[in-house]
């Protein structure tokens, strides 16, 4: 290419990508700073306190993965598995199938508990796999699936998967901003993943 790129002005009406606010352009414009600068660790004390008020935690490790949602899902897994470990998958949709496949990549057991597309994740089935496999390490699930708009009920999942000494990976990439998120009231032991990437982590003990 000769020359700089000049992309056209568009008005981009999909789900993605969208239109990026003037403002934000803007911002992405300004001097670029060291992450070791004072002033950008004042920037990301203020942006963790900001995620914290959005998924209602006071967890103090809550913080941003600088990429998109399927890398901030990706780094959920690889952190929490092992391979050999046993992990239960939720799956009523294209997202739901996205964590089953993070979950054999780790080389960890997938456990899959299946619901028709379009149908929120069953509880009854949940607890049953639970019952069935003591030895499971973590459950996910996705709140609201995106391929089918469906929203699963994240407390009762949650409430189970913590009751069966389970954490819980909670895919909130399409309902954080639509659906209230409360981690700390209602999600217990459960690490979320947000749009883009922003992952608060909840006490695990
Ligand atoms: C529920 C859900 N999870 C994960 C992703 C992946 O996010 P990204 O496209 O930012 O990698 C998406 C993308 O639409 C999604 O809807």
């Amino acid at each position: 290419m000769s020359q700089s790129f000049q992309p056209p002005q568009r008005t981009l009406m999909g789900p993605g990508p969208s239109d990026v606010h003037p403002r934000i352009l803007e911002a992405m414009g300004k001097p670029t700073i060291g992450h070791l600068d004072p002033a950008f660790i004042g920037m990301m004390d203020s942006m963790k306190a900001l995620i914290q008020y959005a998924f209602q935690t006071n967890n103090e490790l809550t913080f941003c993965v600088s990429a998109p949602g399927s890398a901030g899902m990706e780094s959920c897994f690889v952190n929490l598995l092992e391979p050999g470990d046993k992990a239960i998958v939720c799956v009523n949709g294209v997202f739901g199938m996205r964590m089953l496949e993070n979950v054999t990549r780790c080389g960890a057991k997938a456990v899959r508990v299946d619901d028709a597309w379009g149908t929120p994740v069953s509880p009854d089935k949940l607890e049953q796999a639970l019952q069935d496999n003591p030895d499971a390490k973590l459950v996910a699930f996705v709140h609201a699936e995106t391929s089918t708009g469906v929203r699963s009920d994240a407390a009762a999942l949650c409430k189970l998967a913590s009751d069966h000494n389970c954490l819980s990976i909670v895919d909130c990439v399409t309902s954080l901003g639509g659906i209230a998120v409360e981690l700390d009231a209602q999600l217990p032991d459960s690490l979320l993943l947000p749009r883009d990437s922003w992952e608060p982590v909840h006490a695990w003990a």
